[in-house]
């Protein structure tokens, strides 16, 4: 049982849920990296193996949106996405598993190897995927599908936010703050006092230091922006913070009222580079740090942005005598096997170009 319903167990028949995932997920300690960035205590959270065909931050996220897609009798689901996203993956993978067709608007990005292999996700589990060339002619795009689904087949697609970061999405993550919590508790790890993860649309880093304020864990969340800033700011942060607060609360008045300090969270915004999805060469340099010290795979993308910034801050034994834990939200499970048998040119026409152009210089 995931670790809300545990600690709060009203909340199961309160809230919509689908059990999609394997939880808790590992904690391990990263001696060798440890010692080449001087970090005695260095942990990773193991979210990359939450799930048995895919793992990383989504999995959470969709147990409660699926759940909600469930419960209202949806046939479809409808989510967007840039081109390669985890994200419509994840829920093209998910959604198929429960029966729920996936209809997915995506736009483009800059050109890497994953995006290749996670059309071919898409495309194996059945998603129905529209190319929108400017993320100003999503909304619309959208509009004409749920008018041609109703049409089709008598009732709009569910609609599953960006990111999967609505309060409701957020939700899994705050599963995930308590979870770790009781891994300090028990003894599995010593309590982190810094954390770093991925900012994006922002669900899991607001999830997860709402479960550890809800467990009363004090740790100092260090969040790397890997979003255009149109996307990810701090006042939205804490407006999804307090609307995922007050959706618990509202549910089990037990869920406590939680206050955002102003020492709770750092933003950082230099490791972003360019643009989105735009490798960089400290992010480049992190995931060979990591792939040699631990032979641990991490991206361009999200992962080994936010590896580079807990290296730059560990420079000078800076972390020395701290425990610190990376969040590792990317997936691990192989997807090789599943994408080997899958011809690109069977996806839609404006696909085909990710897997005909080169793929962006750091990802040669
Ligand atoms: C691997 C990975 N890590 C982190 C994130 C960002 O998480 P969030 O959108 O909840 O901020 C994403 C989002 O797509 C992702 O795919």
């Amino acid at each position: 049982m995931i670790a809300l319903f545990r600690h709060y167990p009203s909340l199961k028949n309160r809230l919509p849920y689908v059990s999609l995932g394997q939880f808790p997920t590992p904690v391990t300690r990263l001696a060798k990296l440890g010692a080449r960035l001087g970090i005695d205590r260095l942990y990773m959270k193991r979210d990359d193996r939450s799930g048995l065909i895919y793992g990383g931050n989504k999995v959470r996220k969709l147990e409660f949106l699926l759940g909600q897609a469930t419960r209202e009798g949806a046939g479809a689901i409808l989510c967007r996405g840039c081109a390669g996203s985890n994200f419509v993956a994840a829920s093209a993978i998910y959604a198929a598993q429960i029966g729920l067709r996936c209809i997915a608007v995506l736009i483009p990005q800059p050109n890497a190897h994953y995006i290749r292999r996670n059309l071919l996700i898409d495309h194996r589990y059945g998603a129905e995927l529209h190319f929108c060339s400017d993320e100003a002619l999503v909304a619309r795009e959208i509009e004409r599908l749920v008018r041609l689904e109703k049409e089709k087949h008598g009732s709009p697609p569910q609609m599953i936010p960006f990111g999967g970061s609505s309060p409701l999405g957020t939700v899994g993550a705050v599963s995930a703050g308590l979870e770790l919590a009781d891994q300090v508790r028990t003894g599995e790890i010593p309590p982190p006092g810094i954390i770093y993860v991925p900012f994006g649309s922002m669900g899991t880093s607001a999830g997860i230091l709402l479960g550890l304020k809800a467990a009363t864990f004090k740790a100092r969340i260090i969040t790397v922006r890997v979003v255009g800033q149109k996307w990810a700011d701090p006042g939205r942060f804490s407006d999804l913070f307090r609307e995922t607060n007050q959706l618990i609360h509202s549910l089990d008045a037990t869920f406590p009222v939680c206050r955002l300090a102003p020492d709770d969270i750092d933003i950082r915004d230099e490791f972003f580079g360019d643009q989105y999805a735009s490798f960089t060469s400290q992010g480049v340099k992190a995931i060979s740090v990591m792939s040699e010290a631990e032979g641990i795979n991490l991206d361009g993308t999200y992962t080994g942005k936010t590896l580079a910034a807990l290296i730059a801050d560990s420079g000078n034994r800076m972390y020395r005598d701290k425990t610190v834990l990376f969040w590792n939200t990317l997936n691990s499970r192989d997807l090789m096997p599943l994408v080997a048998d899958q011809e690109y040119r069977n996806l839609p026409l404006p696909f085909h170009t990710f897997f005909e152009s080169q793929v962006q210089p750091l990802d040669r």
